[in-house]
């Protein structure tokens, strides 16, 4: 039986918990898979940097020449940012390795380029782990409800805006003190201003509504505001009145099914409303769908391990794609614009 070799870009908060949870979980990763899998390196930037449970002898800063090896299969992206991302991403698919990437700002921003290079190559570009942590979501919407019609995804999907609103409203703590504690836990982003402004979010919505209505939904067509302007007195109003606010991202198909639209901002939602009750850096998302009707995925969606989760389930479907000799649905349609995104909303 073959070891499926795997290449590990960034040992973050990510990065780390893929680490150490692709250790603990060997035995079942190899009976799921049906081969063992081990790492060929794990690259990061700073090679001293002291990393708890990762074996030191795979660390390395050469990320250039461990995507380029021949014995590597899988290359797992979790160094965030674009334009190193892509370009390493890029030269795995050129020498015949699959991807899986927790990076929503470079899939929203390149994800059709990206799928157009992985299917040249006959290699998988898989990323659940990019939209709302640990809950699966992306799958379900290519996989389980393709033969539905999806009319409307909406809900919180950004856990640091979420934990931060959440703070500010139960504990009347305060923005700036809130911000730091989502940055200590691991759920900010390395420049958390694409999570306070709102552009994580948006790159979600831009992926998710892409997939759901099976189109390409560019960031710029998504309308987006943050958190910044939320003030402790817009809590307290909306709390006078029954409601509280949260961060939602909004995708909808028009009535028609002739166009799409998406767009993030806050919402004052009324306390009997589920998305009310979703705390601290937990994500959730309704799918409405014409023959399913509505549905509810709920569960972390920000943090090291959610995130590992997801990333770790992707490897599975990845490595028994390879081993099948065969490459997964992955997002091809997803490439074509095969409904217009309306030019406001
Ligand atoms: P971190 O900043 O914690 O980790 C980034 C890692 O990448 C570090 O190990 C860093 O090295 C390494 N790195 C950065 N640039 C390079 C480079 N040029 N070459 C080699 N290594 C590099 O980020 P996160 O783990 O939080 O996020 C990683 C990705 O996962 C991002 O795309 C993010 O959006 C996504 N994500 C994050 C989630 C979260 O909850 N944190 C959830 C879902 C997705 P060093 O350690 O030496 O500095
Ligand atoms: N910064 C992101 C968030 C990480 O807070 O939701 C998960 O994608």
């Amino acid at each position: 039986m073959r070891t499926l070799k795997v290449a590990l870009l960034g040992c973050g908060v990510v990065g780390s918990d893929v680490a150490r949870y692709m250790a603990r979980h060997a035995a079942d990763l190899t009976a799921r898979i049906g081969a063992p899998v081990e790492f060929a390196g794990i690259a990061v930037r700073q090679a001293d940097l002291p990393r708890p449970g990762v074996p030191e002898h795979l660390i390395t800063t050469d990320a250039d020449e461990l995507v380029k090896r021949a014995d590597v299969d899988v290359v797992i992206e979790a160094i965030g940012g674009t334009d190193r991302a892509r370009d390493l991403i890029t030269t795995a698919f050129e020498h015949g390795a699959s991807v899986v990437s927790a990076n929503k700002a470079l899939i929203a921003a390149e994800g059709a380029a990206l799928h157009a290079t992985a299917a040249a190559y006959g290699v998988d570009l898989y990323y659940e782990a990019a939209v709302a942590g640990a809950v699966p979501l992306l799958r379900p919407l290519r996989e389980s409800l393709a033969g539905d019609r999806v009319t409307r995804v909406l809900g919180i999907v950004n856990g640091t805006t979420n934990f931060i609103l959440d703070r500010m409203d139960s504990l009347g703590a305060d923005y700036a003190q809130a911000l730091k504690e989502a940055a200590t836990l691991g759920y900010a982003e390395a420049d958390p201003t694409a999570d306070v402004e709102g552009f994580d979010a948006a790159a979600k919505a831009a992926i998710l509504a892409g997939i759901a209505f099976n189109t390409r939904v560019r960031l710029d067509e998504v309308y987006r505001e943050g958190i910044t302007a939320v003030t402790a007195a817009d809590i307290e109003n909306a709390k006078a009145v029954g409601c509280v606010i949260k961060l939602l991202a909004v995708c909808e198909r028009s009535a028609d099914g002739s166009s799409v639209t998406a767009r993030v901002h806050p919402a004052m939602v009324p306390l009997s409303h589920p998305l009310a009750a979703v705390r601290g850096a937990f994500n959730a998302v309704f799918v409405e769908a014409e023959a399913a009707g509505q549905l509810m995925f709920y569960g972390p969606g920000a943090g090291g391990a959610p995130t590992a989760s997801a990333v770790l389930g992707d490897l599975v479907a990845v490595c028994r794609n390879r081993l099948a000799g065969i490459t997964g649905p992955g997002d091809a349609a997803y490439q074509q614009l095969t409904v217009s995104p309306m030019a406001e909303v």
